[in-house]
């Protein structure tokens, strides 16, 4: 079972006190995470000789997680990844929002749920695993564009088998849609260890979404079989990074892609392995969401300095990002992202730790 206890973690711009709140396991395993923007801020986890070692990339401080940046970690929402033109339609209203990225929104805007203190409390976590962080944030209605007042709730916990598992619900009052996701950068080395092309990685997925020049989904669904995008038995990542002669490769600037998954859906399955043969550590993640962004790192340049002075180079670290496929409101064969009044956005994703 794991508890929780809890530091200051710096204040944001209004002076409201930031907190950071460690998780610690039986094995030995912890976990930094802050009520800013839920951002898990570094996971210790074992090697195959029993050494820890931080995995996640982020900072030291609070401040850094304010400015704008490669969302190290971070909650995202309402709607993690791209809307196209950055507006949507429902029920016959068009809803403008924020241009962030190029013509389109990313990420929930100009300030989305990362940047946001979310009130946290201590609980007992839902899987018996001992002391679990839950944090709440409602989002007015209007904000950032989007409709309705959306009350979201992440529950994070930390089990003995090493695996932290992040339980998100949401209601509105109007309809809305919303995406919500976990923007962590591993690097199953270090976090400070650069290059992930030597991870291998197995994605359960016979299908992705193609996307255009400025990353966005085309409404395509393709076969991954014959392509760098085929990951269903496991496959080191850099060699196709390096297939630049690929059209998708090219479009994503290596991978950014929303991979349409086999599993998910009522029931907590395993979408995907990662495997880091230096050190022998594994994650396994699992999810309930149809979708995984599989991002690569490749807008990371060394100019984000983190723990320790670690400045994260390009493809220092990789996303598995659950969630609704992006673009999801342009294009109807994908599953809906719209929340009515009444239901419940539940979903749960989580990430697994061991070594082999
Ligand atoms: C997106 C990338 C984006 C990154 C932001 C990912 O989810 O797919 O295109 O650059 O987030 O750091």
């Amino acid at each position: 079972m794991s508890s929780i206890t809890s530091k200051p973690f710096g204040t944001t711009e209004d002076g409201k006190p930031i907190r950071l709140y460690t998780f610690t396991n039986a094995a030995g395993m912890s976990a930094d995470v802050s009520d800013l923007g839920g951002v898990i801020v570094a996971l210790r986890t074992p090697d195959r000789d029993g050494a820890f070692a931080d995995i996640t990339l982020g900072y030291e401080t609070a401040e850094p997680y304010l400015r704008k940046g490669p969302y190290f970690g971070a909650l995202i929402g309402r709607f993690a990844n791209r809307l196209e033109g950055a507006a949507f339609e429902l029920n016959g209203a068009e809803y403008a929002l924020a241009k962030n990225d190029g013509d389109n929104t990313l990420h929930g805007g100009r300030e989305g749920f990362d940047k946001k203190l979310w009130d946290a409390e201590i609980v007992e976590a839902p899987n018996g695993a001992g002391q679990a962080l839950r944090l709440t944030y409602v989002s007015p209605d209007g904000e950032e564009g989007y409709p309705g007042t959306l009350r979201a709730t992440v529950t994070y916990s930390l089990t003995d088998d090493n695996e932290l598992v992040l339980d998100y619900e949401a209601v509105t009052d109007r309809d809305t849609i919303v995406n919500l996701t976990n923007h962590a950068y591993f690097n199953l080395a270090g976090h400070a260890a650069g290059d992930i092309g030597g991870h291998v990685l197995t994605i359960d997925a016979d299908k992705f979404t193609p996307v255009n020049a400025a990353c966005v989904p085309t409404g395509e669904i393709r076969e991954v079989d014959g392509t760098p995008f085929d990951f269903r038995k496991p496959t080191p990542i850099g060699p196709g990074l390096a297939k630049t002669d690929d059209e998708q490769i090219r479009n994503g600037g290596g991978y950014d892609h929303n991979f349409v998954l086999n599993v998910g859906g009522e029931k907590l399955e395993k979408f995907a392995e990662v495997y880091e043969p230096t050190t022998g550590r594994v994650m396994e993640a699992f999810t309930t969401k149809p979708g995984v962004q599989f991002y690569s790192g490749n807008f990371l340049n060394g100019s984000e300095i983190g723990k320790g002075g670690a400045a994260y180079g390009k493809r220092s670290g990789l996303c598995l990002e659950t969630q609704y496929f992006p673009n999801s409101m342009k294009h109807k064969n994908f599953p809906s992202p719209i929340l009515r009044p009444g239901e419940t956005y539940k979903h749960t994703t989580s990430y697994k730790f061991s070594a082999r």
